[in-house]
C-alpha cells in the first residue's frame, strides 16, 4: 500500500475483541446503546455514507499521510467492493482495509490497512486481510503486492506470515519508491497458487 502510519505501529488495544464476524451483517444489540470500547465489531463492506468516518479512522492512523477526502472518495468510487471496515456500531469505525485491482491482468495492489491503536493485536489485521485476500480470489485475482516501509516490523510480520513475500532484487526494497528518503519494500502473493495449495 502506499503508506506507513506516522504514528507508530504499537498502539495497545485495551481489552479483548467479543465478537467477530467476517460476513456482512447487522449489528449486534440493535437499539441499545452501545459502549465505543466493548461494542462488538462487524467486518463489512464500505459504504458511502462511510465516508466521513473512514477519513476520520485514515487520518487517526496514517496521520499526515493519510489519503486526502477526495481521494479516499474516488478509491471508494472505484474500488467498492473490495473496500472493507469494521463496524464497532456506535458510529464509528475500527479498522479498514482497500485492494485496488486490474480485471484486466487479473492483479491487485493492497492500498490501505489500518486499525485503530486501541483495537491492535487482537487480530483485527489479519482478519482484514484474510477477509480481503478471500474476496479477491474470488473475484479471480491472481497476484496481490502492495508496499510497506521496510521498517514497519507490525505490517511486515503479518504480511509474511500471510504468504507474502519480497518481489525483486535486493528483498524488494526499492529506495526512494515514493519520493527522495520514502523507501519502500514490495512484497508479492501469488493468490492463484495459494488457492491451489492446501489450505490450513
Ligand atoms: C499493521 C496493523 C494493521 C496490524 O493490525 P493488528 O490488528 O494490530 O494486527 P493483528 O493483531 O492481526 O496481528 C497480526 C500479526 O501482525 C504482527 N504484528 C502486529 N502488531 C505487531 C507488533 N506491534 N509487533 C510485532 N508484530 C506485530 C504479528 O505477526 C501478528 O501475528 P501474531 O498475533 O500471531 O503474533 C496495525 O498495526 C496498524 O494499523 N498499523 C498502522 C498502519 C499500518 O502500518 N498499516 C500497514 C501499512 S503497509
Amino acid at each position: 500500500m502506499f503508506r506507513t502510519s506516522s504514528l507508530g505501529v504499537g498502539g495497545m488495544a485495551t481489552e479483548p475483541l467479543k465478537r467477530f464476524s467476517t460476513h456482512d451483517g447487522p449489528l449486534a444489540r440493535p437499539g441499545a446503546p452501545a459502549d465505543p470500547d466493548t461494542a462488538p465489531l462487524v467486518l463489512r463492506t464500505a459504504r458511502e455514507s462511510d465516508l466521513p468516518e473512514l477519513r476520520r479512522l485514515d487520518q487517526e492512523v496514517f496521520g499526515e499521510v493519510a489519503y486526502p477526502a477526495f481521494l479516499l472518495r474516488q478509491l471508494y468510487d472505484m474500488y467498492a467492493e473490495h473496500f472493507l471496515v469494521l463496524d464497532d456500531g456506535t458510529g464509528r469505525l475500527r479498522g479498514y482495509v482497500l485492494a485496488g485491482t486490474s480485471a484486466l491482468r487479473a492483479d491487485s495492489w493492497i492500498l490501505g490497512l489500518g486499525v485503530a491503536h486501541d483495537r491492535r493485536r487482537h487480530g483485527l489485521g489479519r482478519e482484514l486481510m484474510v477477509a480481503i485476500l478471500g474476496r479477491l480470489r474470488r473475484s479471480g485475482i491472481k497476484e496481490v503486492r502492495l508496499t510497506v516501509e521496510p521498517g514497519n516490523r507490525a505490517a511486515v510480520l503479518l504480511y509474511r506470515s500471510l504468504g507474502f513475500r519480497p518481489e525483486g532484487p535486493d528483498g524488494g526494497l526499492r529506495r526512494d519508491y515514493f519520493g527522495p528518503g520514502m523507501d519502500r519494500q514490495i512484497l508479492h502473493l501469488d493468490l492463484a497458487a495459494r488457492a491451489a495449495a492446501p489450505q490450513g
